[in-house]
């Protein structure tokens, strides 16, 4: 592995020299924090921007930050096009025929040239197919076609779901989300709606705020109705009626009603909701690359997608504790149209409030663009890094100039703008100059090559290729698991078996008890089979709570415990352990019947009050040794799952603690190395000083040697932060100045043996950080650390019994005397 990928840089490709048109030896490695604070690639088609943004998701997906990645143009599925052995074979289905035929040669000749290309651009460029293969286990990768069954469906429509709560409190949002949902709805249906302005943007809004106040989500179907009859009766101080009468409202339901009926819309209805979650980590916890085609949807239709895409992302991200670390990465790719500067389409305002907000919570976003005029001004202010590519004319390159200078004057920033005017005129394709804030000076870069097969657009076929495979096996999975829905354990009727029905005698009426013995009826949750009749049996129910709390760990929580267990009718006692768990607590039970029942027989013992408290004592004792809080342990972070949290989620967290721990550890190293190095540095610049003095010429290339760091442990570990820091620069003015007084010749060995010595020490010092970099560990262990469990025990004081009383539980009887329960 290299240094780098243990750090958290990303290898972005190597420096450039402008003025000799060459590529130079220096890694170019990009601090994968900085990217919280965004960055824009802007170039002419061709100018790589596609090629750079994609090395950059793979550099992301190598150190297991998951990726969701919107694709208008249907290239980023190349990303999928991996292989390790670099073998034609792997080529050969997915080289462009065309190509073949245009150069005369066969398509198995075209795969083998292919092949050897990318094995020679990678070894180029310090890559081979081990890292290949790292790439594709890191991560797992998909393609998702909305609105398509040729890659993996995801269903658009079923995600007009309220947002969580957390979201809701936050009015700016809420209202926010409202109304940028409201306006994609519009843009789908081919409704023009201007937010504020029109009424049917009004209803909309109004009918979306009712319906997600009330928690509750609304699909295609829903909203067709609720338009006809809303939930509201005034909007604003207007009444409903008058505001938008019925008659015209019917209008609206139409278009919505003439695009749930139009041809080829079901597909928007299938597959999995859009769950950012589940896009950015797979079920085991794995971080994802998902790749959301859209080349095959009608603008409308993109930008409904987008929108709502953007917003189930914000939401996303506010569910989330903040992180300096870059947590994920939301990737797209020809951005032109969803966040231009004047007009106000629905994906604009979730896209900014991402770029404001996204730094806090770690999610970092990528675009790219072919002009930034295509791009709203106080987004790319909210952009830290720009990468400039070859730009077409002079105008566009006067306008990215403009854009920049706006950008980072607005953020307080410099502009060379001379510099970049040059710097601009002068690059070839793949070639960047970037800018990032974090850093003091901008650099020019060629990308690196990329590891996925880059062949261009995918076809609708070759994604079916692809994700075939992955269908068939979700298909697999889900028919088997719809078959044979596991039965909740109190589906079962409760009690121990050897109880027949025949053992209590059957009373037609409710039994009456000695008041004081509280008595309670599980509600009916099942359908009643064919005729059959409800009976209720006599069971006793305990319900309380108990809680666990460990100062060490942090932990305080409690649940509720409420079982219904059978009534031994000789013995009088109850085992609670023999009992059922309910998933409902004591205020779940009704106090009456569902319907009119008949009653079994109760056993004499739950007529005496007694019985309950002795009920009431075992139950206690029973919750005390029964339950408990069974959690996992991460020794490497120290991190203790919480209650309720799946190994899972518990397994996605623990990647953003080790990648912060990580990112600090390397900041740490950086403290510790950067003063050293430079202080070493700057005693080797006097000594080749001192060596130097005889020989007159200051010799500015053994000092850029001495000092320079290029593909060093240093380069991996400062990089080009402390490069453009480092004593380089003062070392070589300061030669230039040097005198020539050197006298004697002993002066001038021990000014030899200085520079030996510290050498000596620059290379004890290399391997140093060296050790401390191997000592960092790789970003995934998480992912297979094993867990260890931690059980809590409660307290005795931390049970509390809130009642042990009669409990009714329903069945269903047939006219065979058959009992089926009526309760889950
Ligand atoms: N990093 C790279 N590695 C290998 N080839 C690249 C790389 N970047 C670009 N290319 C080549 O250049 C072509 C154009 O680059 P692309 O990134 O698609 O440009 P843009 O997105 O700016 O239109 C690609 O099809 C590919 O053949
Ligand atoms: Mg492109």
């Amino acid at each position: 592995m290299q240094d780098f990928e243990k750090l958290g840089a990303f290898y972005l490709g190597r420096t450039y020299d402008l003025a000799s048109g060459r590529r130079e030896d220096g890694f170019v490695l990009y601090d994968s924090r900085d990217l919280v604070t965004h960055g824009v690639c802007v170039g002419m088609t061709g100018s790589g921007k596609t090629g750079l943004c994609l090395s950059m998701l793979e550099e992301a997906a190598i150190d297991g930050v998951p990726v969701i990645a919107v694709d208008p143009k249907g290239d980023l599925g190349n990303l999928l096009l991996t292989f390790p052995d670099l073998a034609p074979e792997d080529f050969r289905p997915w080289v462009n025929q065309d190509d073949a035929r245009r150069k005369g040669v066969s398509v198995d000749q075209f795969a083998a040239d292919e092949a050897a290309k990318w094995a020679r651009g990678l070894a180029e460029w310090g890559q081979d197919g081990a890292r290949i293969g790292r790439l594709r286990a890191a991560s797992d990768f998909a393609i998702y076609t909305p609105g398509s069954s040729a890659g993996l469906p995801v269903s658009m429509l079923r995600s007009l779901d309220a947002p969580p709560p957390a979201f809701m409190e936050d009015r700016e949002l809420f209202a926010e989300r409202v109304t940028t949902t409201a306006t994609s709805l519009l843009t789908l249906a081919g409704v023009g709606a201007e937010p504020g302005r029109s009424r049917e943007h009004t209803l909309l809004t109004s009918i979306l705020t009712a319906t997600w106040a009330a928690g509750r989500g609304v699909d295609l179907a829903g909203l067709i109705q609720l338009i006809q009859a809303p939930p509201v009766q005034r909007i604003g101080v207007l009444e409903l009626e008058s505001f938008f009468p019925a008659t015209d409202r019917f209008g609206l339901a139409t278009a919505f009603n003439n695009l749930l009926a139009s041809p080829g819309f079901d597909a928007w209805l299938d597959g999995e909701p859009l769950d950012i979650d589940r896009l950015l980590y797979s079920a085991d916890g794995r971080p994802r690359v998902s790749i959301l085609s859209i080349a095959h949807l009608g603008d409308r239709e993109r930008m409904f997608f987008v929108s709502l895409l953007l917003n189930q992302l914000l939401a996303w991200m506010r569910a989330q504790q903040g992180t300096t670390s870059l947590r994920a990465l939301f990737y797209m790719d020809e951005v032109f149209g969803f966040f231009p500067p004047v007009a106000n389409p629905p994906s604009k305002t979730p896209l900014l409030t991402l770029l404001k907000q996204g730094r806090a919570f770690g999610l970092g976003c990528l675009l790219a663009t072919q002009n930034p005029v295509d791009l709203d001004y106080k987004g790319l202010a909210n952009c830290g890094t720009w990468w400039l590519g070859r730009l077409q004319t002079e105008r566009d390159k006067a306008r990215v100039l403009d854009g920049l200078e706006g950008a980072l004057a607005s953020g307080g920033g410099r502009f060379d703008r001379a510099y970049f005017d040059r710097a601009l005129s002068g690059l070839s394709s793949r070639v960047f100059v970037m800018n990032n804030v974090h850093e003091d000076a901008p650099a020019v870069l060629e990308s690196r090559w990329a590891m996925s097969y880059l062949r261009g657009p995918l076809t609708r076929d070759q994604i079916k290729v692809l994700m075939g495979p992955r269908k068939a096996a979700a298909a697999l999975q889900a028919t088997p698991h719809a078959a044979s829905v596991p039965e909740h354990p109190s589906a079962r009727p409760s009690g121990p078996p050897s109880r027949a029905e025949g053992d209590a005698g059957e009373g037609a009426d409710r039994p009456v008890l000695p008041a004081g013995i509280a008595q309670f009826f599980l509600p009916v949750t099942l359908a009643r089979p064919g005729a059959a009749s409800l009976c209720y049996e006599p069971r006793a129910v305990g319900a309380g709570s108990v809680g666990f709390s460990d100062a060490k760990l942090r932990i305080d929580a409690a649940r509720t415990v409420t079982v219904v267990a059978a009534i031994d009718a000789r013995l009088g006692s109850v085992e609670w352990a023999d009992g059922t768990v309910l998933d409902m607590s004591a205020k779940d039970l009704h106090a009456e019947p569902a319907a009119a029942a008949r009653f079994l027989d109760v056993p004499p013992a739950a007529t005496r009050a007694r019985s309950y408290d002795s009920w009431a004592k075992s139950f206690k004792s029973w919750i005390g040794q029964s339950q408990t809080l069974d959690l996992l342990k991460s020794r490497r972070t120290g991190l203790v799952s919480a209650p309720g949290e799946s190994e899972r989620d518990f397994r996605v967290r623990l990647q953003t603690a080790a990648r912060e721990q990580r990112d600090e550890a390397v900041e740490k190293l950086r403290r510790t190395y950067a003063p050293k190095l430079a202080a070493l540095d700057e005693k080797i610049r006097r000594a080749v000083q001192a060596v130097d003095r005889e020989s007159a010429q200051a010799s500015q290339q053994k000092l850029q040697t001495a000092v320079s760091m290029g593909a060093t442990v240093f380069g991996a570990l400062l990089g080009r932060k402390a490069l453009s820091a480092s004593t380089l620069g003062k070392a070589t003015t300061a030669a230039r100045g040097v005198g020539r007084t050197m006298k004697e010749s002993q002066d001038i060995e021990r000014a030899r043996q200085t520079l030996a010595a510290a050498e000596q020490q620059k290379a004890e010092l290399e391997a140093h950080a060296q050790a401390d970099i191997d000592a960092l560990g790789g970003a995934l262990d998480p992912l297979t650390e094993t867990l260890e469990p931690v059980t809590l025990k409660p307290k005795r004081t931390d049970v509390t019994v809130q009642l042990v009383a009669l409990a009714w539980v329903p069945v269903w009887k047939d006219a065979e005397g058959r009992l089926t329960p009526a309760c889950r």
